[in-house]
């Protein structure tokens, strides 16, 4: 798995920075090419001298070369690295690094080249037993996993403080076998293909205050776009009202409403050739939404009506312009859900459709897992087993694979 392929090794500043020296080994000897990257932190715990004697390569630390007049490294170096990576992983990865690139930061080498990373980025945390758990921390983690990014759980045991816990780099065998499945996982199978997904609920206005809108997270879409982005699509993500870190290297699109998604779906689906429909698009929206606030005091009675009026379908309305560009849509059903997702797989033209149920535990709005269905035209509905959303976001598309052939 490892030979012939390009790793770029990050090493941050962290006291088991010295097993990077033995990880570098075990990657050459397995036949990788291994660039290796190191913060300023980092070169206080291993030499690069000592990383580049391993790697055969030069270790890059710097962002700019040490002086204008003489440059000694070419200046999109970060940018070259990474389009040359199959994958890149960060070990140990520093409480700090983790920090900053959970936030998108840029202001060293390392961090810098992660952002134009368009290879899966594994994290392998290491640090004291109070840093992993802090709450930021784990944030931090949660956003980045969340996000599309790799993470090898830290072992727990004696830390160099003498402290116990959660915060010790694994054995390099652990993670040499860790980024080799990653390797053989990340199918470059989307590379060229350009995929739209849509995420999230939408908001439809009752007046400047309030709104009607849905359970949705857009935790699914998220999870799609990121799955799609790490096996090499070029993907534009629509997204309703959420509060989810976009994935790497993802356009984005924000909405708020039904008329605004459909629209940018109009405008982004001719690039496309892989739609799928994860957003919970609201059916019907207030007929005449109120310029100013409505006040309880001016309704008579205890209640009010408020008219809604159907939203136009999305899908029905680009199933003309479909040509060869295969559709995904999402059915969320509490009820009768086999039957209402074929009605919906034929009425809108699908290639197939996901359906799942919101009551089920463990799927539908908000949780990190889901439980879905396949449907096909003309084949037995495919239910698969409970996993981790960025699970069924792979299932699915490649679900979607031989349609785009
Ligand atoms: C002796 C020593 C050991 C350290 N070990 C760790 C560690 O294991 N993990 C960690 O996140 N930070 C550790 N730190 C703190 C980091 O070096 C510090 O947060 C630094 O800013 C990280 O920079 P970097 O993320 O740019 O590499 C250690 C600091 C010292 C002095």
């Amino acid at each position: 798995m490892l030979t012939g392929r390009h790793i770029v090794l990050g090493v941050t500043g962290g006291i088991a920075a010295y097993k990077s020296a033995h990880l570098v080994r075990e990657l050459i000897r397995g036949g990788a090419e291994v660039q290796v990257v190191m913060t300023h932190a980092a070169t206080q715990f291993i030499t690069p001298l000592t990383l580049s004697t391993l790697s055969r390569r030069e270790v890059i630390v710097e962002m700019f070369p040490p002086s204008p007049d003489q440059p000694t490294m070419q200046w999109t170096k970060h940018i070259d690295i990474a389009l040359w990576g199959d994958v890149m992983l960060v070990a140990p990865a520093s409480a700090n690094t983790i920090a900053k690139i959970a936030c998108g930061m840029a202001d060293n080498f390392l961090t810098t080249l992660v952002l134009a990373l368009r290879c899966p980025l594994v994290l392998a945390p290491s640090m004291d037993v109070d840093m992993y758990g802090n709450e930021a921390t784990q944030r931090n983690i949660a956003a980045l996993r969340e996000s599309g990014c790799h993470i090898i759980e830290p072992e727990s045991g004696e830390l160099a403080s003498g402290l116990h816990g959660a915060g010790r780099l694994p054995d390099v065998d652990h993670l040499v076998k860790e980024l080799a499945k990653v390797l053989e996982s990340a199918h470059r199978d989307f590379r060229g293909k350009r995929v739209l997904v849509t995420a999230g609920p939408t908001h439809e206005a009752i007046d400047p205050i309030r709104y009607i809108s849905n359970r949705s997270s857009g935790k699914m879409g998220f999870a799609l776009a990121a799955a799609a982005a790490q096996r090499g699509a070029d993907v534009t993500l629509i997204s309703g009202p959420v509060h989810l870190q976009t994935p790497l290297t993802v356009r984005r699109i924000d909405v708020t409403t039904a008329h605004e998604m459909a629209a940018a779906v109009e405008r982004e689906f001719p690039a496309a050739d892989l739609l799928v429909m994860a957003a919970a698009v609201a059916d019907f929206s207030p007929a005449h939404a109120s310029a100013t606030k409505i006040k309880r005091e001016e309704q008579t009675g205890d209640s009010m009506t408020l008219t809604l009026s159907k939203v136009p379908d999305i899908l029905k309305a680009i199933a003309p312009s479909k040509g060869k560009r295969v559709v995904v849509g999402f059915a969320l059903e509490t009820d009768d859900g086999v039957a209402s997702a074929q009605r919906k797989l034929a009425a809108k033209n699908l290639d197939f459709i996901v359906l799942n149920n919101p009551r089920d535990a463990g799927a539908g709005f908000g949780v990190d897992t889901n439980i879905v269905t396949i449907i096909r035209p003309d084949a037995k509905p495919e239910q698969l087993p409970r996993a981790p959303k960025i699970d069924v976001a792979h299932a699915i598309l490649t679900r979607a694979v031989p349609l785009l052939q």
